[in-house]
């Protein structure tokens, strides 16, 4: 798998974000010229056959609906009842599923890895297209490999100007301003929002997305407010040892509407280190928790390994996020908040970069850092790390 470094055609990464990040879509000629993806149409389809990947394949019907779809998994047989044309085959978490694609993502990185949700690889026949939509989430489409005529929109739409099958989003209407033709390599990035369709063009088209996470206010809300249910003084009941008697029964008197409002926003407030507690949590949790598996090991085990020459990868569906402060830095892996002393802060930087490790490398680390001993097994612990060799992940 060859990916070249990305190429913003003369803009810093820093410009890109002021001018184009969630503003407005940019081609990028040639963002990843000379990439080689090293994937085969027939790699994914067997992907998209197993039991528990996430694959649809669109087929255009041109009834009413226009799109029909279906969930994997899929059989051969499904593959070979596909017609020439007008169909595309879709597997999202690709790079957790093959772990070697997570190089796809890497070029995009100047996006913090939190906002990064996952990379979802596209095969389509000639004419294929998944229908002019819009999406939630900003994206980079980079084309892997054949052609795709990529035409966008400049017009808002709404649901009513959706086709009727809910589940699809297709649109029923859509007014093109501009299209392009994209070629291995090249690159199209759209905020979110922005009305999209792409047709692929003759055979092999494969495109990539690299598709990123913003939570909805009101599900962050949810989650906090869980979290906060869960103090103990939340379980205490109303009292009122100094009531007296009032003029009328029914009343629900002012001051008792406002001494229950301030018990209440006293009971649910939190300071800046609590809420960064919980958001770091929040937001590492992996999207799938069951493919993290916890290693547990003692700190003589580790260094044998280590001394044997094996080496720990990140477990592809792992999260890790951190939290710089000058006296007490924070570390959240998976969910879990775990500790990291300020002097294991450039061993967990080096953890998070996912960079290969190799076994003499860390023993170097902890020859200056004993401390990172307890990170690397807490790391270990939380399903971050594990052995190269362990089982796959699908
Ligand atoms: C595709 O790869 O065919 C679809 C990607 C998109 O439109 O978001
Ligand atoms: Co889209």
């Amino acid at each position: 798998m060859f990916v070249p470094p990305l190429d913003l055609q003369g803009l810093s990464e820093a410009e890109f974000l002021h001018d184009y990040w969630q503003k407005r879509p940019c081609l990028i000629r040639g963002g990843l010229k000379g990439l080689d993806p090293e994937l085969e149409p027939g790699e994914l389809a067997g992907l998209a056959c197993e039991e528990g990947v996430p694959a649809r394949i669109l087929v255009e019907t041109g009834d009413e609906a226009g799109w029909a779809l279906r969930h994997g998994p899929f059989t051969e047989e499904d593959f070979a009842a596909l017609p020439e044309r007008d169909w595309t085959l879709l597997v999202t978490d690709m790079e957790k599923l093959l772990p070697r694609l997570r190089a796809l993502i890497e070029p995009f990185r100047f996006v913090p890895d939190w906002r990064i949700d996952d990379l979802m690889i596209s095969y389509a026949a000639p004419g294929g297209s998944v229908g002019p939509h819009t999406d939630e989430y900003d994206v980079f489409l980079i084309q892997l490999a054949g052609r795709r005529e990529w035409r966008i929109s400049d017009r808002s739409y709404g649901p009513e100007d959706l086709r009727p099958n809910p589940e699809l989003q297709i649109l029923a209407r859509f007014e093109e301003s501009e299209r392009w033709l994209l070629e291995p390599g090249d690159i199209l990035y759209l905020p979110p929002g922005v009305a999209h369709w792409g047709i692929a063009v003759g055979e092999g088209c494969m495109t990539a997305s690299v598709g990123f996470r913003a939570p909805a206010w009101g599900e962050l809300a949810g989650s906090l407010m869980e979290h906060l249910l869960m103090r103990p003084q939340m379980q205490a009941r109303y009292g009122d040892p100094d009531l007296t008697p009032r003029d009328h029964p029914a009343l629900l008197l002012p001051r008792e509407i406002r001494g229950m409002r301030q018990r209440l926003e006293q009971l649910l407030s939190f300071d800046d280190r609590e809420f960064a507690q919980w958001l770091g949590r929040e937001l590492s949790t992996p999207t799938r928790p069951e493919a993290v598996t916890p290693v547990e090991m003692d700190a003589p085990a580790l260094l044998d390994r280590f001394r044997e020459g094996e080496v720990p990868v990140c477990n592809p569906w792992a999260r890790l996020l951190l939290v710089p402060d000058e006296t007490a830095p924070m570390v959240f892996a998976n969910g879990e908040r775990i500790d990291c002393a300020p002097d294991c802060w450039p061993l967990a930087e080096r953890i998070a970069a996912r960079a290969p490790l190799a076994a003499d490398e860390l023993l170097g680390i902890l020859e200056q850092q004993p401390e990172g001993l307890a990170l690397l097994l807490a790391l270990f612990r939380a399903g971050v790390l594990e052995w190269q060799d362990a089982d796959s992940h699908s």
